[in-house]
């Protein structure tokens, strides 16, 4: 099948071209296509006619969307919403991905993708707004919702591991205790889409490293597997106030394809460690 991706170049972008190396790929980063740009994304997908494409485009800058919140709404809503069109007119299906901060987090169980979205922050609230374009505008649409992604690639990319990695000269560090998600390796996530897509199954998803975990416990775990020795000490969300307010609680569950199930975000960490020592 001819895959297109948009937004090639960031996390989940590289983890989709080695996936799907199997099929016909066309990579388009934000250099070769702008997604805010409907007549641009228009003209892409009827010159390249695929048999499906993926958005791994977002503004991903959750502090940063809170004073840019037209930034955040037009690469998380307005461009899914061009891409939601250009598709649907063709009648090619689409793959968006979207984030566990759609949820206010204020549950206690993992949530699942009948459950009420809250979103607290703009980040979650354009991502929201992107969800509902692409619903509304390409009936084969598929919403993916990840959450707490990383990889070891681009080598210029941002992410928690990463930056924890970048923490471990010192002797100890503070991490939240008290904010709960769902870790996922993005080469994980790109297997699940390619599944996903082979099954025409279309509506929402939430495909994300299997439990849960705080971003303490994360850090632990990662300390561990690349035998850092700095200690890592809990500490309350209060301590660190951000811009953005977080949901204190996403983890989140499959209801809808038991069978697209991630692995455990442990099994993931390993491979991040695994891939980073290589
Ligand atoms: N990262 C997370 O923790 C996380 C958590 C939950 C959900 N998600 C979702 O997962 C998806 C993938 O995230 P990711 O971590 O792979 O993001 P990423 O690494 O930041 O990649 C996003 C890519 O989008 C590109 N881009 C920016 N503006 C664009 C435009 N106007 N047109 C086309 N491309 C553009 C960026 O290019 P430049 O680098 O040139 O700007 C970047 O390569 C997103 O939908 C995100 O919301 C991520």
């Amino acid at each position: 099948m001819k895959v297109l991706i948009t937004g090639s170049g960031g996390q989940l972008g590289c983890a989709l071209q080695i996936t799907l190396a199997n099929h016909e790929i066309i990579a388009l980063d934000r250099a070769r296509l702008d997604i805010t740009q409907f007549n641009q994304v228009r003209e892409a997908i009827a010159a390249h006619r695929p048999g499906v494409v993926i958005n791994a485009a977002a503004y991903i800058n959750v502090d940063g969307a809170e004073t840019d919140q037209a930034g955040a709404y037009k690469l998380n809503a307005v461009a899914p919403r061009n891409l939601a069109i250009a598709t649907g007119e063709l009648g090619i299906p689409l793959v968006h991905v979207s984030t566990d901060y759609v949820f206010d987090g204020l549950g206690a169980k993992p949530y699942h993708e009948f459950n009420a979205t809250n979103p607290l922050s703009v980040y979650g609230k354009s991502k929201l707004a992107g969800e509902q374009a692409v619903a509304a505008l390409n009936p084969r649409h598929f919403i993916a919702r990840t959450a707490w992604l990383y990889h070891h690639q681009p080598a210029s990319g941002k992410n928690f591991p990463k930056t924890m990695l970048a923490q471990s000269h010192r002797d100890s560090v503070r991490v939240v205790s008290d904010q709960y998600g769902s870790p996922t390796y993005a080469p994980h996530l790109a297997a699940a889409i390619a599944k996903l897509i082979t099954t025409g199954a279309y509506g929402v998803y939430h495909l994300a490293g299997s439990g849960g975990t705080s971003w303490f416990a994360l850090t632990r775990r990662l300390y561990q597997l690349f035998g850092v020795r700095t200690s890592v000490e809990p500490c309350a969300t209060s301590e660190f106030p951000r811009p953005a307010v977080r949901p204190r609680y996403s983890v989140l569950t499959t209801i809808q394809e038991p069978e697209i199930l991630l692995p455990a975000w442990d099994d993931g960490l390993v491979e991040f460690a695994r891939a980073v020592q290589e």
